[in-house]
């Protein structure tokens, strides 16, 4: 069984008609790390937020795990590219909303909150507010408000595309972390990129969409091992190969 079945997804605009998704199909299994890239306005965010729940397809079903999804479920979470914390908030409470709708005691919402606190390097910063945060702290907040609730699933879209480089570089090596250690209960992703070297190096099959009316235009598997040298030959090779896939 597929944890997360992509199934014959279209969408449109009604008022204007504008055709955004055509009959886009694919399967998320266990272990894998999608990305999915196309050119800018091609309807990745329209796709992901379409899996998560979030807003309903014109035609095609989403399916979680055989069930059809019909809006958001627990067992997947979403990361934002700009982190959508709630100002108002101090990290620890942000982090306490992807708990909310747990059926646990204040007390057990408390210690795990302040554990994700700790396992995401946040400590001495709980019950300060998103403002004092450098992005990339607050992406930390978004990712561990995701994966609070233990989801199965994570769906990022472009969550390392507003850092710099570096602290991208460490966010990255730091999802692969946790993904093999598996520190934390995800075990698919589902993730939205412009970088192609970032796909190359997190994902082992990337979904290349057309413009739109998007749809699936190439599937690139990439099979190289990790850790990922993104000097070697292969990785080189796959880079290229994307490229041309997304110009094409
Ligand atoms: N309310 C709306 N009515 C009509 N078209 C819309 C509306 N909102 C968004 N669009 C269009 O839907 C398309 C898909 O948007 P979406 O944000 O999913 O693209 P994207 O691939 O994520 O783009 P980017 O790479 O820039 O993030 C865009 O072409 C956008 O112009
Ligand atoms: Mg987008």
């Amino acid at each position: 069984m597929s944890i997360v079945s992509v199934d014959k997804i279209s969408f449109n605009y009604e008022n204007s008609g504008l055709e955004i998704i055509k009959n886009v199909s694919f399967k998320a299994e266990k272990g894998e790390f999608i990305c999915i890239m196309g050119p800018s306005g091609c309807g990745k965010s329209t796709l992901l937020r379409i899996i998560a729940g979030l807003i309903k397809p014109s035609g095609g079903k989403v399916t979680y795990m055989n069930r059809t999804v019909t809006g958001p479920i627990l067992g997947m979470s979403f990361v934002f590219q700009d982190f959508a914390l709630l100002p108002w908030l101090t990290n620890l409470e942000n982090i306490k909303i992807g708990l909310s709708l747990l059926d646990i005691s204040d007390e057990e919402k408390d210690a795990r909150a302040k554990e994700l606190v700790e396992r995401f390097g946040l400590s001495g910063f709980e019950d300060y507010y998103p403002n004092v945060l450098s992005g990339g702290m607050k992406q930390r907040v978004g990712i561990a408000r995701a994966v609070a609730s233990e989801p199965k699933v994570l769906l990022m879209d472009e969550p390392f595309s507003s850092l710099d480089e570096l602290t991208a570089n460490t966010l990255r090596s730091d999802i692969t972390y946790m993904l093999e250690s598996k520190s934390i209960s995800v075990n698919s992703v589902i993730m939205v990129t412009h970088n192609v070297e970032e796909a190359v190096e997190l994902a082992n099959k990337i979904i290349v969409l057309s413009e739109k009316p998007s749809h699936v235009k190439e599937v690139k598997v990439v099979k190289i091992g990790r850790p990922r040298n993104k000097r070697s030959e292969d990785f080189i090779k796959i880079v290229d190969e994307v490229y041309a896939a997304i110009a094409k």
